[in-house]
C-alpha cells in the first residue's frame, strides 16, 4: 500500500490495497495515519458489496446509524444510500446529502472520525464526472488565522445543532425534507465542542467550525459571536485550503471529519444518475463516550498523537 499525494492542500490516492479483504492491524493503523496527514483518501478501482463496505468502515470506530432514517437498508442499517435515482416511484436514498459546506456529526457529542463513500453510479457529461465532493483543510485554516484571533478564541466552544443544516436544506426549492420530529430532535440535542480541536492523529490544532451546524460561540455576546462566525466561515473556504475530488465508478472516498469540512456539488440533473453507498465512523477510538469530544480530559489515553505520530515513517509508540 502506498499514498500518492495530490500535491494540493488535501488528498492522496491510496494504491495497492483491496478493501474487500480484511485489513491487518498494521494496514488499519497506516490508513488512520494517512487520513490524519492527507485529510482525504481515495482508493481507486474497488469492488465492494455493502457488507464489505461496512466491514472496512468498522475497522476505524463505531458506525453511526443516521437519524435521517430514509434510505437505509434494513439488513445493514449502518450502510446508507445516497442517490437521486427514483425507482417505481420510490427514492433509492437520500438525494441531497451534504449539499452545502459542513462537517459530519459535529452536532453529536461523539463527533465523526471518518466518512467512507463507495461510488457505484457517477453522473458524467461530455466525458467529465459531475457531483464532485469538495473539501477544505482545517489544519491549514487554523494556521492561517490572525494570531490575535487564535489567542482570543483559545479555550472557547461552539454550539453545533443538527437542525441548522436540516432547516437550511428544507428552504431549498424542491426539498422533500420534513421538519425534524420531536423524537429526532431529542436524539440530537445541540452540543458544544472546542473552537480549536487538538487533532488526535496529528496532535496539531484544527479549526473545528463549519457553516452547516455551528450556531454560536458560547463564551461571547451573541452579536460578537455572529460576527466572528461569519469571519471564520469565509476564512475557512479560501481557495488555498481547497481540494475537489472527481468521482469515478469504483472509487472509495474516505475523509477525516476532524481536519476537513466538505460540500457535495449538486451540478447534475435528476436524470443523471448518482448512486453512492456510505458508512459514517464515529471518533470512538479517540474520545471517551458520554462527554462532548475534544474537551479537556476526553481524549483516550494511548490513542492520540503519541500512538499515531510517525518519525521517518515508523510508528513511535502504539
Ligand atoms: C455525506 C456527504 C458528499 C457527497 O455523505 O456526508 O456530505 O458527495 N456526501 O455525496
Ligand atoms: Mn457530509
Amino acid at each position: 500500500m502506498q499514498a500518492i499525494p495530490t500535491g494540493q492542500s488535501l488528498g492522496a490516492s491510496i494504491e495497492g490495497i483491496d478493501l474487500a479483504q480484511a485489513l491487518t492491524p498494521a494496514e488499519r493503523d497506516q490508513i488512520i495515519r494517512y487520513a490524519g496527514q492527507h485529510g482525504v483518501l481515495t482508493f481507486p478501482d474497488q469492488r465492494l458489496t455493502p457488507r464489505q463496505l461496512r466491514d472496512f468502515a468498522a475497522n476505524f470506530g463505531e458506525l453511526e446509524v443516521n437519524v435521517a432514517t430514509m434510505g437505509q437498508q434494513n439488513a445493514l442499517p449502518e450502510v446508507m444510500t445516497l442517490s437521486n435515482i427514483i425507482e417505481d416511484g420510490k427514492p433509492l436514498g437520500l438525494s441531497d446529502a451534504g449539499q452545502s459546506w459542513h462537517t459530519d456529526m459535529a452536532y453529536s457529542s461523539m463527533i465523526a472520525f471518518a466518512n467512507i463513500l463507495y461510488g457505484i453510479e457517477i453522473p458524467m457529461r461530455d466525458g467529465q464526472p459531475l457531483g464532485n465532493t469538495e473539501f477544505c483543510n482545517m489544519h491549514a485554516a487554523y494556521e492561517g488565522l490572525p494570531a490575535e484571533l487564535k489567542t482570543k478564541l483559545e479555550g472557547m466552544t461552539i454550539t453545533h445543532d443538527f437542525n441548522k443544516f436540516w432547516e437550511m436544506m428544507r428552504t431549498r426549492e424542491g426539498s422533500t425534507r420534513k421538519p425534524l420530529t420531536e423524537e429526532q430532535r431529542r436524539a440530537k440535542p445541540p452540543v458544544a465542542h472546542p473552537v480549536f480541536l487538538t487533532h488526535p492523529i496529528t496532535g496539531r490544532k484544527v479549526l473545528y467550525a463549519n457553516p452547516g451546524y455551528a450556531m454560536r460561540i458560547n463564551e461571547m455576546p451573541e452579536d460578537e459571536s455572529a460576527r466572528i462566525l461569519d469571519f471564520l466561515f469565509e476564512h475557512q473556504l479560501k481557495p488555498a485550503y481547497r481540494y475537489a475530488f472527481r468521482w469515478q465508478v469504483g472509487s472509495v472516498l474516505m475523509w477525516d471529519n476532524m481536519g476537513t469540512i466538505h460540500n457535495a456539488v449538486a451540478d447534475y440533473r435528476p436524470d443523471e444518475r448518482r448512486l453512492i453507498k456510505r458508512c459514517q465512523v464515529a471518533a470512538t477510538r479517540f474520545f471517551e463516550e458520554g462527554a462532548p469530544a475534544g474537551m479537556p480530559g476526553t481524549y483516550k489515553q494511548g490513542m492520540g498523537a503519541a500512538a499515531f505520530n510517525s518519525v521517518n515513517g515508523a510508528v513511535v509508540a502504539q
